[in-house]
């Protein structure tokens, strides 16, 4: 049986893994564990909250105990970082990050993130940029999204308008929480890139849809394997 198959088993047999080594010599019971899926699109339910509600439902897919919510960004107000303010004090800025989106990610059944933005002028949009600011109050005075996989989604109108670009970047600002960054399965590796050569209807681009079902499966077994691994960090009952 392989590691899959085994993790497979034991959270869908009874939620009961034992763990073989005697550094991971524990019974633990998962309750569910929560992929978060961030659309970073001013346009709400538009092409990016699409693609990222694909990768979603592919991670859904790949266990029971998997869980997704998608946030989407489009019309809510998310200001950038305010100068002044310290970092972790997140409620000094009163938009919508501390009631929207905030809790969520702070939740302990968080298990991974999904990020979308669609590619401005060969960049993440201004509404991410502001999110992944926002982030700061995760990192202090712990970090709250360290050895959580994160996986991202890059939306663009033409083939080639920077969506690695795009993905590259927020998976280098993700960093600054020691998430683990996770690629898709192959023909995916770097994340997922879509097309939006259809007139705003994402699905008709196969390949593109293929990439955010290949992120979320990668992300959602990540999330798995991780949850399993890092002690403390797991939802144990
Ligand atoms: C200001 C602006 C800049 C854009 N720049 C690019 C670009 O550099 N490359 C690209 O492929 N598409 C570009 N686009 C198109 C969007 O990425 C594309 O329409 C995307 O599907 C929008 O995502 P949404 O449907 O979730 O809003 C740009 C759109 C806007 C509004």
């Amino acid at each position: 049986m392989n590691r899959r198959k085994f993790l497979e088993k034991g959270l869908v047999l009874g939620g009961a893994v034992t763990l073989g080594t005697a550094a991971r010599a524990e019974t633990q019971t998962i309750n569910k564990i929560r992929i978060v899926g961030i659309s970073c699109s001013p346009r709400k339910g538009k092409t990016t909250a699409t693609s990222v509600k694909i990768a979603l439902e592919a991670a859904q897919k790949v266990n029971p105990k998997i869980e997704t919510e998608l946030i989407d960004l489009g019309g809510m107000d998310i200001s950038g970082w305010a100068g002044g303010a310290t970092p972790g004090t997140s409620q000094e800025i009163m938009d919508d990050f501390p009631i929207e989106v905030e809790p969520s990610l702070m939740a302990p059944d968080l298990g991974g993130l999904i990020i979308g933005s669609p590619s401005y002028f060969r960049s993440m949009s201004s509404l991410c940029k502001a999110f992944l600011e926002r982030l700061a109050s995760l990192r202090k005075p712990k970090l709250l999204l360290a050895d959580k996989p994160v996986g991202v989604v890059a939306v663009g109108a033409y083939r080639n308008g920077g969506q690695e670009l795009v993905i590259e970047q927020i998976q280098t600002a993700m960093l600054c929480h020691e998430v683990m960054v996770v690629g898709g399965k192959p023909r995916a590796h770097q994340g997922a890139t879509l097309w939006n050569a259809y007139n705003d209807d994402i699905t008709k681009d196969e390949f593109g849809m293929d990439t955010a079902r290949k992120l979320g499966i990668r992300v959602a077994e990540a999330a798995l394997e991780l949850f399993v691994n890092k002690k403390g960090t797991s939802q144990s009952t």
